[in-house]
């Protein structure tokens, strides 16, 4: 599980890079969070550079578009998907856990929609 950032510092509309490898990108769209692969699968460009509308990214090297809720792209030249990833909330900072399904249904939901652990709850 990588920790990010705290949830305030990443602004809706607004995408960050993590350093894993392959390195993830996570954007704050649509009052959601969503964690996908950050370099597009037609070249080599960085889609956490690119441009976040109505849940998607547009790559900023061609203007192929993806998914964030499931990666796949929408518009070419891309023909292949990107991976997702889980993305949750604890004590206020998002964490990214790689290669994790992202869930259809979140157990906890925050404010905004957004998944979140280890914030109360009952126990
Ligand atoms: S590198 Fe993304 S569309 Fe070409």
């Amino acid at each position: 599980m990588f920790p990010v950032c705290r949830l305030e510092d990443l602004p809706e509309g607004e995408a960050v890079r993590i350093d894993t490898e392959p390195p993830i990108a996570v954007f704050h769209a649509d009052g959601e969070l969503y964690a996908i692969d950050d370099t597009c699968t037609h070249q080599d460009a960085a889609l956490s550079q690119g441009w976040i509308e109505n849940c998607q990214v547009e790559c900023p090297l061609h203007g192929a578009t993806f998914d964030l809720r499931t990666g796949h792209p929408t518009c070419p030249p891309a023909r292949t998907p990107v991976r997702t990833h889980r993305v949750e909330v604890v004590d206020g900072v998002i964490h990214v856990l790689p290669g994790a399904p992202t869930p259809a249904v979140a157990g906890a939901v925050g404010a905004a929609g957004i998944p979140v652990a280890g914030e109360g709850g009952p126990g």
